[in-house]
């Protein structure tokens, strides 16, 4: 029977949103074991809603994800005029009103904590001719940068406004007829290149992207489901769609998200006493970043059952106790496991020898700057990692103490965190813990079903 090991305490105070979740693995180390289910993809949850929203006739969508950011992007997408059911993992329907038919909100669309939902759709929005829109978003989505869309937008036609250059939000969006683009973008970023993409579906003519490496490739996936015409050039990692689509409501089944299967694979690798088996992954290859690192560390990780669902690959797999050792992250793997590198940087602390980090400076820009928020928080507990102006450089071997962390409000840094805290050894505190909900509602009840001991 598990230990209370995990305990979540309630705010302090009526007026505060945030939780506390404290730590305090046995002293004669932790068992870890069974079968779990993940959360749906975020990224694909975000697509099929919008996708859906923006095509002709029904789509249904299983395995959504019911974190807090597709919630946020279903809210603007039914006040703009889609008819969306109620959210939940079952069976969500989408009544599609088609392409360039999103209604003028009658307020300010807000995004809550959704970087993807504000980059993808400012696409969509700004290709709406005669409807103007707001966006904004909480705190950390307002200090995001948003220059990387609203600049090819504004080259394809876009009137565009927001503060510091037109860069950070509150935006306005005036919606113009747009032309078709070639664009090549300076960064690898899934959400520039949707972004751009969803425009060019409106746009005149043909809209290319080219990125410097592959970023993940649901959008192409996806668009090409709908029934859009989309041209991939692997050599010169180019996309192209064309101007005028018809998008034709769909049957998706959103798989497991690899990026939430990143805690349990370092949970399952540090553990000393660990054998997890994550049922429903999604292996798109574009995201399979986080395995091949964590193979070139020395984890022992089978991948089972491999099939294809709905267009995208999917796995089981199943993890057990390693022992790491150090290796370099760099260049093109980057895109591929971007979201994973703070609990990466768990793992490289009980790794042998020393891991390094490049070519990562965009962990800057998300929900938190994850390169010092990382460093300073696992720090605290005892790890040896300093931070380089694009990434990381960790000293491995160092055994963890307990400490009193903090989230930033981050949901990927919470859930490492806690990962990290399973092998200290005395209680570790993380404040402002319920910032996991935003793309796992369920990563404690799961965490407290796979103790053993
Ligand atoms: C995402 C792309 C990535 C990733 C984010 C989701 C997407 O962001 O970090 O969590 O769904 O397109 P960037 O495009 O900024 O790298």
């Amino acid at each position: 029977m598990a230990q209370a090991i995990v305990s979540l305490l309630s705010p302090e105070n009526l007026d505060s949103p945030h939780q506390t979740l404290v730590i305090s693995p046995p002293q004669e180390g932790l068992a870890l074991g069974g079968e779990l289910r993940i959360p749906g993809d975020k990224s694909i949850s975000h697509r099929a809603l919008m996708l859906g929203a923006i095509a002709q006739g029904t789509t249904t969508i299983s395995g959504l994800l019911l974190g807090e950011d597709p919630h946020s992007t279903a809210k603007c997408l039914r006040a703009m005029g889609a008819k969306i059911s109620p959210l939940n993992t079952e069976l969500v329907t989408v009544e599609g009103i088609g392409l360039g038919n999103l209604q003028e909100p009658q307020d300010v669309l807000d995004m809550g904590n959704s970087g993807t939902t504000m980059r993808l759709m400012l696409g969509i929005l700004a290709s709406h001719p005669d409807r103007f829109f707001t966006v904004t978003g909480d705190a950390s989505l307002r200090s995001r940068p948003m220059a990387r869309v609203v600049k090819p937008l504004v080259r394809m036609g876009a009137t565009i406004w927001g503060r510091d250059g037109n860069n950070l939000a509150p935006l306005a969006i005036q919606g113009q007829k747009l032309l078709g683009l070639q664009y090549r973008s300076p960064i690898a970023s899934a959400q520039v290149k949707s972004c751009i993409l969803l425009a060019g579906l409106m746009a005149e003519g043909e809209t290319t992207v080219t990125e410097p490496s592959l970023s993940r490739d649901h959008s192409e996936r996806m668009l090409r489901g709908f029934g859009a015409e989309v041209k991939v050039d692997p050599e010169t990692h180019s996309v192209t769609v064309q101007g005028g689509a018809v998008l034709q409501g769909q049957e998706v089944i959103v798989p497991g998200d690899i990026s939430s299967a990143a805690f349990w694979l370092v949970a399952g690798a540090i553990v000393p006493d660990a054998d997890l088996t994550i049922l429903n992954v999604g292996v798109n290859p574009t995201r399979t970043g986080v395995l091949e690192v964590l193979g070139m560390m020395g984890a022992d990780i089978q991948l089972l059952n491999e099939r294809t669902v709905a267009g995208e690959p999917v796995a089981d797999l199943r993890v057990r106790s390693s022992n790491l050792s150090g290796c370099e992250i760099a260049g093109d793997l980057i895109p591929r496991l971007i979201d994973e590198i703070p609990v990466l940087a768990v793992a490289a602390t009980f790794a042998k020898g020393t891991t390094v980090i490049r070519n990562a400076e965009d962990l800057r820009v998300k929900e938190s700057d994850r390169l010092a928020v990382t460093a300073s928080q696992l720090n605290k507990m005892g790890a040896k990692i300093t931070e380089l102006p694009d990434g990381l450089e960790i000293t491995g071997g160092t055994e963890l103490h307990g400490a009193e962390v903090d989230s930033f409000t981050d949901h990927r840094i919470a859930m490492s965190l806690a990962i990290a805290a399973l092998r200290a050894s005395s209680p570790t505190t993380i404040h402002r813990a319920e910032a996991a909900a935003i793309s796992y509602p369920d990563f404690i009840p799961t965490l407290q079903s796979i103790i053993k001991n």
